[in-house]
């Protein structure tokens, strides 16, 4: 399957991380990835294309993520799901992966690094209410974060859909 140009060209484009994986193909492999994808994982478009991105697992076993994508993929629809990631220098973080489906067997995949709750932990009795709400906040930002990075990579998906519905 070629990609429509403008849905290429918008892809590429794109300030957040974006792949585009090809169904059609044997073991699903990444016919598209951006720049965003390149700085967040120190992979170039011409290093993963043609590979599963399951590569990034890095050897780290994560068997239930991993049934839960393959079952997203089987029925064809979204799934938003938490990865832990190793970048081309070895670094693990925590991606979290939002996966859609947008026509012509292509799966579109949004990926972001999730950065750990910054938890405080306090033995001091006096200090224990102003740990609470620290972390409290904490997590409140990390949860505002998800939200924000679901909006943004759901309008993507909603906008590559439309492009190759109507072969732009
Ligand atoms: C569009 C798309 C993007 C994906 N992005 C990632 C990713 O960033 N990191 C990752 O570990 N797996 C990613 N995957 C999931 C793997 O490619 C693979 O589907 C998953 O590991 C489950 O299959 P397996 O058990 O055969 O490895 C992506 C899949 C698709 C379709």
């Amino acid at each position: 399957m070629s990609i429509p140009s403008k849905t290429r060209q918008f892809i590429l484009a794109a300030k957040v991380p974006l792949t585009l994986a090809d169904m059609g193909r044997d073991d699903t492999p990444l016919v598209l990835a951006n720049s965003a994808f390149e700085a967040l994982t120190g992979y170039a478009l011409d290093e993963v294309e043609g590979r599963n991105c399951r590569f990034l697992q890095g050897g780290i076993a994560q068997p239930e993520a991993r049934a839960e994508i393959r079952d997203a993929l089987a029925e064809g629809r979204e799934l938003q799901v938490m990865l832990k990631n190793r970048r081309k220098d070895g670094r693990a973080f925590d991606n979290l992966l939002f996966m859609y489906p947008v026509g012509q067997g292509l799966f579109l995949g949004s990926q972001f690094e999730m950065p750990p709750v910054a938890r405080i932990d306090s033995s001091v009795a006096r200090h224990k209410e102003i740990v609470g709400v620290a972390n409290a906040i904490a997590e409140e930002m990390a949860g505002q974060r998800l939200k924000l990075n679901r909006n943004s990579s759901d309008a993507v998906a909603q906008t590559v859909r439309t492009w190759i519905r109507f072969g732009g």
